[in-house]
């Protein structure tokens, strides 16, 4: 079975929904870890909309498995993990309009520019997974580029609509493992996985870590949500 990385960006967007200091998605990492986390993820995105630079510094601090830190491939950011050194960084593509990661990261395309951010912190003692869809052209460039691992986006596999089309997607990764273990690579996997459909996907040949964070924070709140209540009652009465 592959390890679980839990993403706790969405406890950082409650946060800032107040721009406040509750939830603390410190505080998640340290339950998270306790729960069985097998690592802990994050996205620094550019503009800031959960994740805070301070939080991936306290990350590093006080996260006792792994920090995987999710970031674009831009000079900043690239200042921001040489300074701050997950254990790993996961390139992904940034678009500021989108909602959440669209779409794998174009390695094929962007064959130079991927390259010298790889190099730069693979040779800081950094390794490098690149989010890519599982496709041929990805993987091989991958390859070129000698990264560390590849996480295998899971998003049209989560979002087909029906089984046939859920079957199509779940060969392709397949496809795409069996292409990533010839050509050397380590192997992730995530995005729109839920407590439905990742039980294939965690099955798949190599699959070495899920990367999962919107289903098990939406599951979070819900599981929570009656003792919550309760301790506002206590609360009103004054007793925290
Ligand atoms: N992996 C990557 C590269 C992502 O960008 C995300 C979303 O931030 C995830 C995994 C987790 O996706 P989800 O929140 O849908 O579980």
């Amino acid at each position: 079975m592959p390890t679980l990385g839990v993403n706790i960006d969405h406890i950082a967007t409650i946060r800032q929904a107040r721009r406040t200091v509750e939830p603390d998605p410190i505080a998640g990492a340290v339950l998270a870890e306790l729960g069985g986390a097998d690592g802990i993820t994050v996205h620094l995105r550019e503009d800031r909309r959960h994740i805070q630079e301070r939080d991936v510094r306290l990350l590093r601090q006080i996260v006792r498995t792994h920090l995987n830190l999710e970031m674009a491939a831009t000079d900043e950011m690239v200042a921001i993990a040489l300074d701050i050194k997950p254990d790993y960084v996961t390139l992904v593509p940034e678009r500021r309009e989108e909602v959440t990661t669209e779409g794998g990261l174009d390695v094929a395309g962007q064959i130079n520019r991927i390259g010298e951010v790889v190099d730069q912190l693979q040779s800081a003692d950094i390794p490098v997974s690149l989010f890519i869809d599982a496709e041929s052209a990805q993987i091989e460039a991958s390859r070129t580029l000698q990264a560390k691992f590849i996480e295998l986006h899971t998003g049209r596999y989560a979002e087909a609509k029906n089984e046939t089309s859920r079957q199509q997607e779940l060969d392709l990764l397949a496809a795409g493992c069996e292409q990533a273990i010839k050509a050397g690579l380590r192997i992730n996997a995530g995005h729109g996985l839920t407590y439905w459909n990742v039980h294939p996907v965690a099955c798949l040949p190599g699959m070495e870590e899920l990367n999962i964070g919107h289903t098990i924070i939406s599951r979070a709140v819900l599981v929570g949500m009656e003792r919550a209540v309760q301790e506002m009652k206590l609360a009103m009465r004054g007793n925290q």
